[in-house]
């Protein structure tokens, strides 16, 4: 088993990676919590496949368990499904010393984390993720909420947990394009802090794509490892924690332009990473190899680098909206070299001189 310590001060917690650690999860709880009564909150497909299985293991290990289940998808990621969740756990008798677990991918994380920091003003959490994305970012870092009609994770909070258990077991039932979404974000850490994170992704990709157990686990490792000291060193995000931001300016355009329908989150942050490079080319902090290795890499974990259907002039808008622009000025984070990038003004000459 790997472990990997996210260093808060006294919010600090660890993240255990291995496969099968699903059933051993009421042992490692019995550390972290002070209560034994626990509500797991997960969604209408994990709640088929892994529930008994976690639930097993905390009846196991003397817990009191209760469970809700949110219908899986995006959509639940509202107001309406928090204060459900706030009901389920008067209902359910939690009290201030209870916790709750999030079993499913970002949307269920996002949403028990909101609950966990509102309930009674705030009780224990964790996290098991369950989709890739989930393992190397959603996650890791505190970062909880929901969306807003006005727009996504418009309402949220940072609330740490107290531990996350990452079983790699479980990305076998998951869709491959999912798989995917995840690796984008891998790569991402790979560009902006760690170029043999980026040399291990190219030289194992096929390997990678197939879930080779090792190879997974060294990449859930390396990126939670990679996220956590961004997170240690600015844990609200004034400043350092933007740079992980990388490929999700123009990323974000393109999924609200296309409604959020045609292309998943990693995908369109895939493209984002790809026009960024191509800004940071011209700005001559990359050279073209650089630009077409990774162009050459999200082509080979199978996704996009480039958008259809879509006009330069309504992406720019679409960046102009984003929350992330402050004062007028185009925030971009930008590589500056193997394994390095920083955040910078960019104007919209240059954004549009790199759209087609
Ligand atoms: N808090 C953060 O820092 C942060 C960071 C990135 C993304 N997010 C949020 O995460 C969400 C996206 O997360 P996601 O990509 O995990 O989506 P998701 O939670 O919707 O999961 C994707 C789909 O996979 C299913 N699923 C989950 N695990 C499975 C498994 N092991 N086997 C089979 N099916 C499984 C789910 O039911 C769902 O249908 C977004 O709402 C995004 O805003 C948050
Ligand atoms: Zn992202």
């Amino acid at each position: 088993m790997e472990i990997v310590n996210v260093d808060l001060k006294d919010y600090s917690y660890p993240i255990y990676i291995s496969n099968g650690i699903l059933k051993d999860t009421g042992l490692y709880l019995k550390k972290h919590l002070r209560s034994n009564r626990v509500l797991i909150i997960t969604d209408s497909n994990v709640s088929e496949l892994y529930l008994i299985r976690l639930e097993n293991s905390l009846l196991n290990n003397g817990f009191m368990v209760h469970h809700s289940i949110i219908k899986a998808g995006e959509e639940s990621k509202n107001l309406d499904t928090v204060k459900h969740l706030l009901e389920e756990c008067f209902k359910f008798g939690l009290l201030r010393d209870s916790a709750i677990v999030a079993l499913g991918g970002g949307v269920v994380g996002d949403i028990a984390g909101l609950v966990s920091a509102l309930f009674m003003r705030g009780i224990d959490f964790i996290q098991v993720p369950t989709t890739l994305l989930a393992q190397v970012d959603s996650s890791v870092g505190g970062k909880v909420g929901v969306n807003l009609k006005e727009g996504k994770n418009m309402a949220g909070a940072f609330y740490q947990p107290k531990a996350v258990f990452v079983d790699t077991d479980v990305l076998k039932s998951l869709d491959k394009r999912e798989i995917r979404g995840g690796i984008s974000e891998i790569i991402k850490y790979g560009i902006i802090k760690d170029a043999s994170l980026f040399n291990f992704i190219e030289s194992n990709i096929k390997e990678i794509l197939d879930l080779d157990d090792e190879k997974v686990r060294h990449l859930i490792k390396r990126s939670c490892e990679i996220k956590s000291d961004v997170v240690s060193k600015d844990e609200k995000e004034s400043s350092i924690r933007a740079v992980l931001n990388y490929g999700h300016t123009i990323g974000h355009a393109i999924e609200s332009l296309t409604k959020y329908k045609k292309y998943i989150h990693g995908e369109a942050v895939a493209i984002g990473m790809y026009y960024a490079a191509k800004i940071a080319l011209n700005r001559k902090y990359i050279d073209i190899d650089y630009l077409s290795r990774i162009r050459s890499l999200l082509v080979a974990s199978e996704l996009p680098v480039d958008y259809e259907n879509l006009d330069k002039y309504e992406i720019l808008e679409g960046i102009k909206h984003d929350k992330k622009n402050r004062e007028g000025k185009i925030k971009f984070v930008l590589p500056v070299g193997h394994g390095d990038a920083d955040i910078f003004d960019v104007s919209e000459e240059e954004i549009l001189r790199v759209l087609k």
